[in-house]
């Protein structure tokens, strides 16, 4: 479906012709003066340089000629030469009940059928998720979801961080307090046993405290490098127990992100892009795009417009140990294999900036990626705390994303409990939603790349630009409609001419969906659908308490209403299924 603008725009472009105008003057746009019109044309200004008359007489010209159609409320000339525009009820109403009988709200996308991978989670398996994974989740399940509305065929990546140093260390570490299983008896040669040698407790205590040890004992650290090394050169023992910890450390990790409402296509790891290393850079060498830099083998990415130097790829380190930007490029070499997408999308710390500039740049030099393929890196920033620092624990740790989440339900619960209807257990429940729903809005509703301060208070409140808010609005929807279902009416019309100016404003923010929906998938930018839907809602709480929708005596009026707020319920639900929020029934 054409947007209200297109169709207002033909109109405009059809006039400034027959005048012996370039319809390229004939540009609308939402007015930036709602006080004075809804849309407005200021192309009358722009041509009056061209064709040398006064603007005013052009914009009086078009103006006359387009007064009589009947999409219009209200056209003026203003001087100088601005042309304002509302728009007439009717065809408001007309427009809106095309919307609800079309597919996507009428929705219509200009670029689907590509493939995308989105790179998102990013977790490092056996160590505990903390917050700073939360935001590559939350920020990188939407990205993947409004991907996927628009119709391309969109693959979610976890991409898991499991070949790196961590291994070596929970290894020695193993060794250290179960120096007699059989992993560690170098002169066994029998299968491996199935059951992993500790549970996910352990596991859990086992990296920190590694961690913590090797930055003591040296000699410690040198043990956990080699172990790591050997992992990576394909030692049986160290293999059977890395594949321990994958095993354990992948079913907490699908645990943890099912409660967050994350899921990923598929599971793949760091670990999965080895086999294509040796290949990939033997080519890179003998294409003469990598050399030998002290040791190192590295891939010149520096441009000439670049304003500061950047540093050369490195892709091999001089024992060979496996790097970051190396399986991130023998990743998008079996992405390439396999896939063939013609866009990437990557979530992470925007402190990984270089990084993927790196990657990105080598992987085009190296032909690596087929040229055309777009690669985006959105790096997003920190959440901090109320003190303007990186975001901790009462006690200064970092803080477990669990934890985190049960702050966050305990602040709405509280809520929830202040005027109570439901049970204790359904209050629980409903906490538990709208917590989550808290949590997601107050990362979401900032735009990625800015740090936020994570305030449980501001999050949690049932006013202002926050979920519980938006879902409050949806669940009173709910309930108007559940009431007019109940009283056995059956609504044979459809929306309804607006009268009232806050029922005007509502229907004005909801033909407004494809826009924005365009516009968060092209700027991949969840924040977008927040400010929307945070303009709807107050829109819908505006009309709700200027319009008694349940006590109405017009049948038909009140069926219009009824038509107007269900497409409204509709759209806020589309909507925040792509933030992954849920909705409950009441609250
Ligand atoms: N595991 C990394 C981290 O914790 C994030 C991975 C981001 N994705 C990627 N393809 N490099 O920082």
């Amino acid at each position: 479906m054409k947007t209200i603008i297109e169709l207002i725009t033909d109109e405009f472009k059809k006039v400034f012709v027959e005048c012996g105008y370039s319809e390229e003057y004939a540009k609308v746009t939402v007015s930036n003066r709602p006080d004075l019109c809804e849309f407005q044309c200021n192309g009358a200004m722009a041509a009056a340089k061209v064709y040398k008359k006064a603007p005013f007489m052009i914009a009086d010209e078009i103006v006359d000629k387009m007064k009589e159609l009947s999409m219009f409320e209200k056209i003026e000339s203003v001087k100088p030469g601005f042309i304002n525009i509302t728009i007439s009820p009717l065809f408001l109403s007309d427009y809106l009940n095309e919307m609800k009988k079309t597919d996507k709200f009428g929705y219509e996308s200009r670029e689907a059928n590509k493939t995308v991978i989105v790179d998102y989670g990013g977790a490092n398996a056996a160590k505990p998720l903390h917050v700073g994974h939360l935001r590559s989740a939350v920020i990188g399940e939407s990205v993947k979801r409004i991907n996927r509305y628009v119709g391309n065929k969109t693959i979610g990546d976890v991409h898991l961080g499991d070949w790196g140093l961590q291994m070596g260390l929970i290894i020695e570490e193993l060794r250290d307090r179960k120096p007699d299983l059989v992993y560690f008896d170098d002169n066994y040669s029998g299968e491996y046993p199935s059951e992993p040698p500790f549970t996910i407790s352990e596991l859990e205590e086992i990296y920190p405290a590694a961690s913590a040890k090797s930055k003591e004992n040296e000699d410690f650290a040198k043990r956990a490098h080699e172990s790591t090394l050997k992992l990576q050169s394909g030692d049986k023992s160290c293999t059977a127990i890395w594949k321990h910890i994958m095993n354990v450390s992948k079913a907490d990790l699908k645990k943890n992100y099912d409660n967050l409402n994350v899921s990923f296509d598929l599971w793949k790891g760091e670990s999965d892009a080895q086999p294509y290393i040796p290949d990939m850079v033997d080519k890179m060498i003998a294409d003469g795009i990598a050399y030998e830099s002290q040791g190192a083998t590295v891939v010149d990415i520096a441009q000439e417009t670049d304003s500061k130097e950047l540093p050369p790829c490195i892709v091999r380190k001089s024992d060979g140990a496996a790097l970051y930007a190396t399986s991130d490029l023998a990743t998008i070499v079996e992405r390439e294999k396999l896939y063939q997408p013609d866009a990437y999308i990557y979530l992470a710390d925007k402190r990984q900036e270089l990084h993927f500039t790196q990657v990105f740049r080598t992987a085009k030099k190296a032909g690596i990626v087929r040229p055309g393929v777009e690669m985006t890196f959105l790096g997003f920033g920190t959440m901090n705390g109320k003190d303007g620092k990186p975001f901790k624990t009462r006690s200064g740790g970092v803080m477990r994303l669990e934890h985190l989440i049960e702050d966050i339900d305990n602040a709405v619960l509280e809520k929830i409990e202040e005027n109570r209807s439901v049970s204790r257990e359904e209050a629980e429940k409903t906490a538990k939603i709208v917590g989550l729903a808290a949590l997601k809005y107050g990362d979401l509703s900032n735009q990625a790349s800015k740090d936020y301060v994570f305030d449980i208070d501001r999050f949690a409140s049932f006013e202002g630009n926050t979920g519980p808010y938006i879902l409050y609005t949806i669940v009173r929807i709910k309930s108007i409609l559940s009431k007019y279902d109940e009283s056995g009416k059956d609504n044979k019309w459809g929306i309804n001419p607006a009268i009232e100016a806050s029922e005007k404003t509502l229907s004005l923010s909801l033909i407004k969906f494809s826009e924005v929906i365009e516009s968060a998938y092209k700027e991949k930018a969840p924040h977008k659908i927040c400010q929307y839907i945070y303009e709807v809602s107050n829109a819908f709480n505006g009309f709700y308490h200027n319009t008694k929708i349940l006590a109405e005596p017009d049948e038909k009026q009140q069926a219009g209403y009824i038509a107007l707020i269900t497409l409204t319920k509709e759209i806020l639900e589309q909507c925040i299924d792509l933030l992954a929020i849920e909705c409950p029934d009441r609250m």
